[in-house]
Formats: C-alpha cells, structure tokens, sequence
C-alpha cells in the first residue's frame, strides 16, 4: 500500500495515554494524546529530554498498545487488529528510522536494505534489486557492498532511510535521525526527507532535538511532560 491509496489519516491517537510500570513504580509517559496524520504530511516533534517523543513514536509505529485511549492506524482501530496483521503493519507499512542507525554490522549496505523484503517472504533476486535501487537513489550505489563499519555516520544513516523505505511504506518514522551526525551530514539527510515530503509517497513523523530540522515539517507539534502542547 502507498500513501496515494489511503483516503483517511494514516495514524490517528484518541485520548491515548501510556504509563509504564516497574513493580510498584509508575511512570506516566503520555497523556490524553489527540493527534492525527494525514497522508503525505510531513510532521516533526519537538520537546525536552524524557517529555515522551520515543514513546510517542513508538505508540504511532505500533511498537507500543496505549494504556488507556486508542490508535487507529489507517482507519483499523489497533485493539481489533490480530497480532499478524501488526506485525505486518510494522514489517511492511511503516519504516523506522534511528538516531543510532540500528544497522547489522556483519551485513553488507546492500542486505541491511533487503532485510525488511527477506522478512516479507520476497525472494532473493528482487530483494537484492530493489535493495540497490533505493541505495542508488540517495546515492550510495556504489557502497553497496560495504559494511556500515566503513561507512560515515551520514552514509549509515542513508542505508537506514533506504531501508526503511524498501518495502514502500505509507509511514516514515525517525526517532532523532540526525542526533549522531555533524551539520554536513544532517542537511543530506534532511534534504532527503523533504525529498521524500515533496514526492509525497509517505507520511513523515520525525523527532528532533533541532529547531532547524524540526523547520523541514509541514507542521510542527511539541510533546512537553506527555502532553501535545
Ligand atoms: N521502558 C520504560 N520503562 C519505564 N519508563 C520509561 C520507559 N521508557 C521511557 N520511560 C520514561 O518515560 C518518560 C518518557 O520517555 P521518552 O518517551 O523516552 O522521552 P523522550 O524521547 O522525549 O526523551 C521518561 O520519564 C522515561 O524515563
Ligand atoms: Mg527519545
């Protein structure tokens, strides 16, 4: 599914609240979240350190169920959605992104980008293709066969966005994409998501620490002590 497909938003939050429990302990991460993403939109999260970007991110990436409230993801409440048809959801129709890459290190560029397709069930061949054509588009073919040790940090992060693109999703999330990396790097990257903005194949949620990368959204929303202010 493409993000042209979805006529509705591609995730919605109703009164969604997550806290997390350790024994006795309660930490109330989010609270009474209303949010809603449209297809194409391109939305960054700002906020201080512990506020609840991450745990936003991963409550909008299915990574997370919310404690009290609800996520809808494409218009299917996710309570009603079986445990295959998130995995599914998370492995093919959203794409993460992270500060620290979360790259294989024994693998090549080229099968960190195929990985997603193998889980999927596609077939070597057109794995390894379609692999190389999104390294190719942000123009890495020719470190295709390299390991993320001798890549820069910019370099690993463009075969983690290629990767989660591979299986053409109609949700992009970054969770501080460019945390790791210096200006030079951070305006490749960046220049990148408002390519895939101006494309308009996929939503974008991304967190950032930076007022200038947050300036790349169509739309910016702060998360401060788990609420949307
Ligand atoms: N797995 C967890 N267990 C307990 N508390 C957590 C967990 N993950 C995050 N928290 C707490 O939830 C709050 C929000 O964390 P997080 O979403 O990571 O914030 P941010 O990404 O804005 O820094 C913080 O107080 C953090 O300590
Ligand atoms: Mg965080």
């Amino acid at each position: 599914m493409g993000a042209n497909e979805i006529d509705g938003p591609v995730i919605e939050l109703l009164s969604a609240s997550v806290i997390y429990r350790k024994g006795k302990e309660e930490v109330g991460a989010l609270r009474d979240i209303d949010f809603t993403l449209e297809p194409g939109e391109f939305v960054t999260v700002t906020g201080p350190s512990g506020a609840g970007k991450s745990t936003f991110l991963q409550l909008c990436g299915g990574i997370l169920s919310p404690t009290a409230g609800d996520v809808r993801f494409m218009g299917v409440d996710r309570g009603k959605m079986a445990d295959r048809d998130l995995a599914w959801l998370r492995s093919r129709e959203i794409g993460f992104v992270f500060q620290s890459f979360n790259l294989l290190d024994y693998l090549p560029a080229e099968e960190n980008v195929a990985l997603p397709l193998m889980l999927a069930g596609v077939g070597e061949g057109e794995r390894l293709e379609r692999a190389r054509q999104r390294l190719d588009a942000l123009g890495l073919g020719h470190r295709r066969g390299h390991y993320p040790g001798e890549l820069s940090g910019g370099e690993c992060q463009r075969v983690a966005i290629a990767r989660a693109l591979v299986t053409d999703p109609p949700l992009l999330i970054a969770d501080e994409p460019t945390g790791n990396l210096d200006h030079d790097s951070s305006a490749i990257v960046m220049d990148i998501f408002a390519a895939i903005h101006r494309e308009g194949t996929a939503a974008i949620l991304l967190v950032t620490h930076s007022p200038w990368v947050a300036g790349f959204g169509s739309r910016t929303v702060r998360i401060e002590e788990g609420r949307l202010v």
